[in-house]
């Protein structure tokens, strides 16, 4: 961690199977408590979930969808409004997870880079703080920065995106990026806001590493200079979330 608030984010995915579940799962979250001073928490539950479990958090825990569209209300089978968002009461969304946007063998990708920004931008001026995910297959190296070329005028909004990057290889692997390939590439990205943008846009944006964070390798990567947080799939259903917390905190 550097001079930026530190954020830290469970992505529950589509877990868990049953809702008599979610109360352990809220609970796990009760250790962050003393680190909410310092550090921004937030929860992705299922869509399915999130009404269920938005009240059930230590309060400051921030519940955050998984996914919302840019039309609002209407005929849109499957999506969820930032309108429904806000009526909850809550002011955080999540999108472009690389599972959605078909980095796991999906035919196409179902949400490509522009439209990604289209969506940013639209959640922006409804009023919402976004997670804005990015990240490579091992395959395609600078993939992260194509990304964010979409987004260069949503970032100027920096209090309110934040970028989570995940390298698809490290994603439920076990395997996380070392540090310094975490750093290296979070430096890249934030160099690249700098010459694109500003600095002082690039100085405030806080960027996340996920894949396969875990209360192991937290404290060191938080040691990192432009490493601002964690973006938590399998160890945000443990307890050891606020060992993860505490540990960037
Ligand atoms: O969004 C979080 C994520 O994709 C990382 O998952 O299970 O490797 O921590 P995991």
């Amino acid at each position: 961690g550097g001079k930026r608030r530190p954020i830290v984010g469970g992505n529950w995915k589509c877990n868990p199977a049953t809702a008599s579940s979610l109360d352990e799962l809220c609970r796990n979250f009760d250790g962050v408590a003393p680190y909410l001073e310092k550090c921004d928490v937030y929860v992705c539950p299922s869509n399915l979930h999130v009404a269920l479990v938005k009240d059930n958090f230590t309060p400051g825990v921030h519940v955050a969808p998984q996914n919302c569209n840019f039309k609002g209300c209407g005929a849109y089978t499957g999506e969820m409004s930032v309108d429904q968002i806000q009526d909850l009461g809550l002011g955080w969304v999540l999108i472009g997870h690389s599972e959605r946007r078909g980095e796991f063998g999906l035919p196409t990708p179902a949400e490509s880079n522009q439209l990604m920004a289209t969506k940013l931008q639209y959640i922006l001026d409804q009023g919402l703080n976004c997670v804005f995910c990015i990240g490579e297959p091992l395959s395609i190296r600078q993939k992260g920065i194509q990304a964010i070329v979409p987004i260069l005028k949503a970032l100027e909004d920096k209090s309110r995106v934040v970028i989570a990057y995940e390298p698809v290889w490290a994603i439920g692997t076990g395997v996380a990026a070392t540090p310094e390939q975490a750093q290296e590439t979070h430096k890249g990205i934030r160099d690249w806001i700098a010459a694109n943008v500003d600095r002082a846009t690039a100085d405030a944006i806080r960027i996340q590493y996920g894949g396969s964070a875990n209360a192991g390798n937290a404290p060191e990567l938080s040691s990192f200079p432009d490493i601002d947080g964690f973006l938590v799939g399998g160890a945000s259903l443990k307890p050891e979330i606020s060992d993860i917390v505490k540990a960037i905190a």
